[in-house]
C-alpha cells in the first residue's frame, strides 16, 4: 500500500482561559525533514512561531521524513536480508528521535499526527509516522481521519469537526486547482468544518460557500446555523529546487511551492440563544 490505509475518528478537548483568547489551528505537512531538498530556515521559523504562540495548537498531514517512496519500500522489503531490514530500522528509530526532539515546542498541543506515502514500515507493523506520534504523545491519525475538536471556557463548550486526507497530487497549475479535489473530499461527511489535503506541497487555505443548518435551540425552537466549510492545502518545507543536488523535483519538473504551514484562527462568543458560537478566519504565520 502507498500509505498506512488507515482511517481513525477522534476527539481533542481545548481549554480556553477566556472568551478573549484567540486560538490557532496550525495544519502541517511534507516536511521531508531527512531530504537534501529540506528548508531548515523555514522550519526553524516554524518552530520559534510555535513556542511563542502558547494559544497554538498542531496537527500534521504525514511526510514528516523523505526516506522512502512506496515502490522504493515495497522493494527493499521484499529483497533484504533480516539484518540489512534491521540496520534500516535502526537509522530510521534514530533520525525519527532527532525529529521528535526538534518538534518539542510542539508537545501537548498536537490534535495528531497522520500518515504520508514517504516514509518506513518497520517489521513490527508500525509506520514511521506511527513512532514520531508515540514520541510526541499524540494520536496516530492514519491517512485520513476525523477529529472532533472541542473548545472549553469556562464550563461552556463548543466543537467542529476537522478532516483531512493526506491526498494525492493533482491539478496544481493554477492558484485554485488544488482546492477542488479538497472541497470535493469534503462532500464526503456533514458538517465538516476545516477539510484538509497535503502531498502536492501547496500551501493556503480558501474560504467556502457558507452552510445552513437547522438545529433545535435549548427552549425546543428551531434555529439556522450557519457555518463557513474552510478548504486547506497544507503546505511544505521541501524546497522543489536545488542547484547542483539529483533529486525526483527535478526530475518530474515540479513547479516551485509555497513553503510552510497554514493557519486558522478562532475565537469563541457568546449568543443569546444559544450559548457558545465559533468565529474561524484565515491568519498568516509571519
Ligand atoms: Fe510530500
Ligand atoms: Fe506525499
Amino acid at each position: 500500500m502507498r500509505t498506512s490505509g488507515l482511517m481513525t475518528l477522534s476527539s481533542y478537548k481545548i481549554d480556553v482561559k477566556s472568551l478573549k483568547d484567540v486560538i490557532y489551528l496550525v495544519m502541517f505537512s511534507d516536511l521531508h525533514w531527512d531530504s537534501p531538498q529540506f528548508c531548515d530556515d523555514e522550519w526553524r521559523e516554524f518552530l520559534y512561531w510555535a513556542k511563542h504562540h502558547r494559544n497554538a495548537y498542531f496537527v500534521g498531514n504525514g511526510d514528516y521524513q523523505d526516506t522512502f517512496r512506496a515502490t522504493t519500500r515495497d522493494n527493499i522489503q521484499r529483497f533484504a536480508e533480516p539484518e540489512e531490514l534491521g540496520m534500516i530500522e535502526e537509522t530510521s528509530l534514530r533520525h525519527t528521535q532527532k525529529l521528535a526532539d526538534q518538534m518539542k515546542p510542539l508537545k501537548g498541543r498536537l490534535l495528531g499526527l497522520g500518515d504520508g506515502n514517504h516514509g518506513w514500515r518497520f517489521r513490527d507493523g508500525r509506520w514511521d509516522s506511527e513512532v514520531l506520534a508515540q514520541m510526541m504523545g499524540c494520536k496516530f491519525l492514519g491517512v485520513k481521519s476525523i477529529v472532533n475538536v472541542q473548545l472549553c471556557c469556562q464550563g461552556q463548550y463548543t466543537s467542529f469537526l476537522y478532516y483531512q486526507h493526506h491526498g494525492r497530487s493533482g491539478n496544481t497549475s493554477t492558484a485554485g486547482g488544488p482546492f477542488n479535489a479538497v472541497e470535493k473530499q469534503g462532500r464526503h461527511f456533514d458538517s465538516v468544518q476545516v477539510v484538509a489535503q497535503g502531498d502536492d506541497h501547496n500551501k493556503g487555505i480558501l474560504r467556502g460557500k457558507p452552510r445552513l443548518r437547522v438545529v433545535p435551540s435549548k427552549s425546543g425552537d428551531l434555529l439556522i446555523k450557519e457555518y463557513t466549510p474552510f478548504y486547506v492545502r497544507t503546505g511544505s518545507f521541501r524546497k522543489g529546487f536545488v542547484p547542483d543536488t539529483v533529486d525526483y523535483a527535478h526530475e518530474a519538473n515540479y513547479g516551485p511551492v509555497s513553503l510552510g504551514a497554514p493557519v486558522l484562527q478562532m475565537k469563541m462568543y457568546k449568543t443569546q440563544e444559544d450559548g457558545l458560537r465559533l468565529k474561524m478566519g484565515e491568519h498568516s504565520m509571519i
